[in-house]
């Protein structure tokens, strides 16, 4: 029989340890060079949260460093004991180091730095990299990552998931440039929300609202739909796919400066995919003055008024075309509330018609407005 606590450690080790796969790094940095190809020219970049000796963030910026015209490239790693998910064996590439120390290898984290071609090869890459050992567990909140960060231009990582909303302040309260992955719904926590409102936090590039898959340790439990599907996009063995993953960002790119192309409302009406729309029309809340509009690609370019959106919406977010008025509230404090009507009683006597109204509460809506309208 499977033994219960070692199921237990598989599963929360699942909460945090996912690696990133190269393919989406390479994408999703390439964007921001299309956008402005100086993004990272002279930039120290910071990798926390990392496992530098097998990481392909470290690998990807280590291996394009002069590419980006990186000034400084450092990647921290956090001690095996302190992780939830303790099965580690040191690399050969520690352990072959001069730097080896059996007494530090599985407590203190790890700090990888490229500045120079320390190999004379004539190039700086993923063979100059310097390492030795952190004083502390390489711990993001540590005084000396904070440090770190604080030495840093741009920080990217994919952080821990159960720690989210902490690593995202910790990098917003010391007001650095940023690239991370994250769950979708963390638009939704009340800290992220007034970030991506005041657009000081948008969704990057790619990704958003497909699979991304990622590396777990080996043997970690994964669900068999999920493993299969990372195998249907060419990852076989300890992989698993995330399909509400995205990354977030404070780095401009050019897909959020590319405005939707919308339909009317009478257009909408008469031909959009949609049946609902094209059956039911616009909704109006009954404690805000919007109309409900369910899917992004059925926003009518006309309506000058407030519209209640999918938060799906924050992946076409054009800033020039849209403004975020509020989230998922009402005028009441209560979250938004529609109601359609179920049936209609008519009284014999009096032939008087009452009708009966159901109320639906749609998943978090966010309120927003065109710009085009506002001058
Ligand atoms: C989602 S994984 C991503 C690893 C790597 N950045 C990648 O994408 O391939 C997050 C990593 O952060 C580590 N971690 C967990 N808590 C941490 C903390 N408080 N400080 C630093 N790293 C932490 C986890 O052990 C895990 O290795």
């Amino acid at each position: 029989m499977a033994n219960n606590s070692n199921l237990g450690a598989a599963k929360a080790a699942k909460n945090d340890e996912f690696y990133t796969q190269y393919a989406d790094i390479q994408k999703e940095i390439n964007a921001y060079l299309e956008y402005n190809p100086d993004t990272f020219r002279d930039k120290t970049v910071l990798l926390p949260c990392d496992d530098p000796e097998w990481s392909n963030f470290t690998r990807f910026f280590a291996q394009n460093f002069e590419r980006l015209g990186l000034k400084r490239l450092i990647s921290t790693s956090y001690a095996v004991e302190s992780k939830k998910y303790k099965d580690y064996e040191p690399t050969l590439f520690e352990t072959e180091s001069p730097f080896f120390d059996i007494d530090k290898t599985r407590i203190k984290g790890k700090i990888f730095e490229l500045t120079r071609d320390a190999n004379d090869s004539g190039r700086i890459d993923i063979d100059d990299l310097e390492w030795h050992y952190l004083e502390g567990d390489g711990d993001f909140r540590s005084p000396e990552v904070c440090k770190l960060r604080d030495e840093s231009d741009i920080i990217v990582t994919n952080p821990p998931f159960s720690l989210f909303r902490e690593f995202l302040l910790w990098m917003v309260e010391a007001d650095k440039k940023f690239l991370i992955i994250g769950n979708m719904n963390a638009v939704t926590y009340k800290e992220v929300f007034p970030l991506i409102k005041t657009n000081r936090l948008w969704i990057g590039a790619t990704g958003f609202m497909s699979d991304m898959v990622f590396g777990v340790p080996q043997g970690a439990l994964v669900a068999p739909a999920d493993k299969a599907k990372a195998e249907k996009l060419g990852y076989v063995g300890d992989f698993t796919r995330l399909g509400n993953s995205c990354w977030f960002t404070n780095l401009d790119h050019g897909r959020r400066h590319e405005p939707l192309n919308l339909m009317t409302m009478k257009d909408n009406l008469r031909y959009s995919r949609h049946k609902e729309i094209r059956e039911k029309g616009y909704l109006k809340y009954d404690n805000y003055n919007a109309i409900e509009v369910p899917y992004t690609d059925a926003i009518p370019s006309d309506y000058d008024g407030v519209m209640g959106v999918p938060i799906s919406f924050l992946g076409k977010y054009c800033p020039e075309q849209f403004e975020i008025v509020e989230f998922r509230k009402g005028e009441d404090g209560k979250d938004l509330v529609y109601s359609i009507q179920t049936d209609r009683q008519t009284d014999r006597q009096t032939d008087r018609q009452t009708d009966r109204n159901k109320i639906v509460t749609p998943y978090f809506r966010i309120l927003v407005r065109q710009r085009l309208f506002r001058g």
